[in-house]
Formats: C-alpha cells, structure tokens, sequence
C-alpha cells in the first residue's frame, strides 16, 4: 500500500493546477519555482555564453519553458537527460470578436482546440484565462488573465425537449450551439464592447489599450481528492500540468546528475506540435545547441553528447475503467494507483523500445517505485506525445511514461493521489542516471 503522506506531492499538484488555468500561466508558475530555486531566467534574445551560471531556463512566447542544470561529469560522454511534457489541454479558445448578441443573450463565440470531450463543458461553472497583449509604450506586452468568478456557461436543453440525450449521448452543433452564454443585454453597451471593458479591466488596462487576446475557456471548481481515502484526485487539465508539475518538482529536488539535466515544457501538443514554440518546432533543439556552445563543446562534441542522451517524454496514460473493460486490452493495462506507466506501441506513436524499457526497468528499481506498462487494443487507434516527435526532432533515444488517469480530455479529469509522489521519484532517478 501507498504511505499516506504520498497526498503532499498531489495536494500541490492541485494547487499547481488551480493556479495554471492556461498554458501561460503553468509556464509562469513553473517559472516562479524555479526562480525561488536559484534558476536563472534567460532570455533567447541574450547571450548566453557569457555567466550563464549552471541553472538557467528560458521562456518562449509565454507558454513553452525549458529548465537546464549543467551536471557534474563530462557533458560529451553523459549527454542530456531530457524530460518533456505539454503545457496545454484541449478546450475551447475565444474566438478574436469575443461576444455577440444571440437573441436576448450575450454569447461568447468560441472555436475547439484540440480535442476535448465536448460534453463535459456543459452545466459548469465556467470563467476565462490566457494571455491579452495591450500597448506597452511603442510596443506590445502580454499579461495574464484569469477571471476568479465564473462568468460564463453552456447550458443543457432540457430532456423534455431532447428525450433521447441519455441513449444518444450529449451532442452539440460545432457552430450553433457552442457560443457561451455571457450575459443578458442591458440595451445600452453592444456585447462586443462590453467583452472588451471586461478582459481589458480584468488585467488593468483601458479597453483601448488592448490590442488582442488569446483566452481560454477554464473551469472554476478547484481541484480535489475523493475517495474515503483521499485516494484519487480529481481536476482539470491533469493531462499533462500533472507531467509538468511532476518534472518541475523532480528538478528542483534531485541532485545535479553526471548529465545535463533539462526539463521542456512545450505548447501546442493538444493541437500537433507543429508551431515555433511546438515540440516539432525547433525550442528545445535552440536550447540544447545553445548550452553546448555555452560549455565549449563544439559541432562533433555536441552531436557526441545528444548520441548519449535520453528523452523521457510524460504524458497521461489511460487507466483501466472497470466500467469499459472491453476497450482495454486486458492483458496490457494499467491501474490507477499502481505507479508510473511505460508506454508501448510498435507503430511508435509512444516512442519506447527495448533499450529504453529495460532502462524503465533500472529506473523503477533505482526509485523503489513500482511500474506498469501500457500498450493500446489493435483494434482501436493508439494517440500520441511529444515523445516521438522530440525523439525525431533530436536524434535521441525516448522512453513515454506517464501516470494512469481516467476521462482524458474531460473538464474534470481523475487520477491516483499516490502515483504523483511516485513519478517525482521515477524522474527525479531517471535525472541523475549516468550514460550507458
Ligand atoms: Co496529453
């Protein structure tokens, strides 16, 4: 059994959470932490091989973070241990007019990102977060914006009127039927404008000063656990902020390793990567070169070093649901609070093979941590991570690991209290494991 004081780590993951209602703020507040962890923050625009110092990490665009320590041995022979996690989770993204009138209401227009389950958004309290860029002299800046109350909803239409919701599911028109209901309209101020008054006061500027948004659709009920034991946990955004904590956490506590140690947190997974700040852009590979340079390594060196690293990517996997077993393969599955999971998929779409699942295995022991392993139902289509794409991107050898979780993509996603604890200890091994 799992020792009780396992709910620390995931107390503070909820924490974590409720305070990264966007992917800019789980970048910020990973930030803070490794500010108030001596990490030095970079900026891309610097110089960094001049007094970098040995922990350093840079931001780019807000939202995709990566955290260096330089290690103790040889970088050439040790190479990089890398963890790799997204920032964001799929939901629904302001459209750029914000409100408009629909009838009698006030709604707010809103387009997907990535895949959520739809269904989920609806009858809750939901409110707004993200980033807004006003004036800033001649130029521009972004701040964050979170709205602390709940300001907007997707109602259900009464069963009365949709007698077959049970049997046929929850179901929205794309268009017609996801716009949130805002407010009622008062006759004097256009939806539009008032829209405007709301984000631009929410982060102290005159409507006038605000020049674009890019806000996020956010639950406002905090994270909690449950079960008579506090043995599950339950919040949004568990994939992947879970991940992210996790490998925030595991670098601020292990020691420095014999390798580089680096964590990356990157954007845009829910919707493919493929963007500046993306996993299949070219961050982490920019940060890799440029903490070469800044140790001296050159061209031949550096390519020495990345054939000796490792990629751990960490996403959430899918934990057995006792109530669809027969979407599991039942001889492959993974439970909820029984530890970290190694996924597999011969398509590498999870980027693990033998060499990286028998370093799974050393790393669990090295942890006192005990391990699943995870691999899809062939007759159903198997998702993916950053992990391959990274993997790809780099030149390096992946392990994808992640927690088990259920309702994936759902508003209100749930998990185990006890696997976090344990996937900070798994990763915090895995950062200080020499090359072999
Ligand atoms: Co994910």
């Amino acid at each position: 059994m799992a020792e009780p004081a396992a709910s620390g780590p995931a107390q503070a993951l909820l924490d974590f959470i409720d305070a990264s209602p966007s992917p800019w703020h789980a970048a910020a507040n990973v930030a803070g932490r490794l500010r108030d962890g001596g990490y030095r923050e970079l900026d891309e625009r610097e110089d960094w091989t001049r007094g970098s110092g040995s922990a350093f990490f840079a931001v780019r665009d807000g939202s995709s973070l990566a955290a260096v320590r330089v290690g103790e041995g040889d970088p050439v022979r040790e190479g990089f241990r890398i963890i790799g996690a997204h920032t964001d989770s799929p939901g629904l993204r302001v459209k750029p007019g914000g409100a408009r009138a629909r009838g009698p209401i006030a709604a707010v227009d809103v387009e997907i990102y990535g895949g959520p389950i739809l269904a989920t958004f609806a009858d809750r309290d939901l409110t707004l977060a993200g980033r807004v860029m006003v004036r800033d002299g001649d130029g521009q800046a972004a701040r964050l914006l979170h709205l602390p109350d709940p300001v907007l909803r997707l109602p259900t239409l009464a069963i009365h009127m949709n007698r077959k919701v049970n049997e046929e599911g929850l179901r929205f028109d794309l268009q017609d039927q996801l716009p949130l209901l805002l407010s009622g309209l008062d006759g004097e101020t256009a939806p539009e404008a008032a829209f405007r008054e709301l984000v631009a006061g929410a982060v102290d500027v005159d409507p006038g000063a605000m020049l674009s948004f890019e806000l996020a659709v956010a639950d406002t009920q905090p994270g909690a656990f449950f079960g008579p034991s506090r043995e599950f946990i339950a919040d949004s955004q568990l994939d992947n902020l879970a991940s992210c904590h996790a490998a925030a956490e595991a670098l601020l506590q292990a020691p420095p390793g014999a390798g580089v140690q680096v964590v990356a947190l990157f954007d845009h997974e829910e919707v493919g990567s493929q963007s500046f700040k993306g996993a299949e852009g070219t961050f982490l590979a920019d940060v890799l070169q440029r903490v070469s340079e800044s140790l001296g390594l050159s061209a031949g060196e550096y390519r020495r070093a990345i054939a000796a690293s490792t990629l751990l990517s960490a996403d959430m996997a899918h934990a057995f649901h006792p109530g669809y077993a027969r979407y599991y393969d039942e001889h492959q599955r993974a439970l909820v609070n029984g530890g970290p999971v190694l996924k597999i998929n011969a398509k590498q779409r999870y980027a693990t093979d033998a060499w990286t699942e028998a370093t799974f295995a050393r790393l669990c022991e090295a942890a006192g941590v005990t391990g699943q392993k995870y691999v899809h139902r062939n007759d159903l289509p198997c998702g993916s991570t950053i992990g391959p794409i990274s993997a790809a991107r780099l030149g390096v050898r992946c392990l994808d690991v992640g927690n088990p979780m259920w309702s994936m993509h759902s508003l209100r996603e749930s998990a185990g209290t006890h696997d976090h604890a344990a996937m900070i200890r798994l990763m915090a091994a895995f950062l200080c494991m020499s090359a072999t």
